[in-house]
């Protein structure tokens, strides 16, 4: 994708990733349901890197919508994310959803 290569071109460490990332979780919204300690509407970000690093699950894959929820399977939780997926996520590019990964992960 033309987005991607625009993407890329502005990215030369993994500390310039997890800044992306950073900015785009507060600019798609996602801190409105994910706080780093907390959980709000959805898991913290550290409940979910504990599972997905447990799991060895890969986190662009689940906001891809190739893999299942793992961290909370309720389905009506799985159901507010999943519009999120289906509204949203499905329009960024794979840069910028490893860039999210790469921020989510960095919380420790
Ligand atoms: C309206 C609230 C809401 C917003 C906005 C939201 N999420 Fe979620 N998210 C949830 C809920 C609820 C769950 C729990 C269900 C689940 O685990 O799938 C969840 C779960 C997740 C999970 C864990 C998936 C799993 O395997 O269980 C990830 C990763 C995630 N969200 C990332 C994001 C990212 C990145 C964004 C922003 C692009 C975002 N979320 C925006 C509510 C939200």
């Amino acid at each position: 994708k033309a987005a991607d290569k625009e993407v890329k071109e502005k990215i030369k460490s993994p500390a310039d990733y997890i800044a992306l990332g950073e900015k785009l979780f507060t600019e798609k919204t996602c801190t409105t349901c994910h706080q780093p300690d907390a959980k709000v509407i959805g898991p913290s970000i550290k409940d979910i890197n504990k599972v997905y690093s447990e799991k060895g699950a890969n986190l662009v894959a689940f906001l891809k919508g190739e893999s299942e929820a793992i961290v909370d399977t309720d389905p009506g939780q799985v159901a507010i994310m999943k519009a999120n997926l289906d509204g949203f996520v499905k329009d960024l590019t794979s840069e910028e959803l490893a860039a999210l990964a790469a921020y989510m992960a960095s919380i420790k």
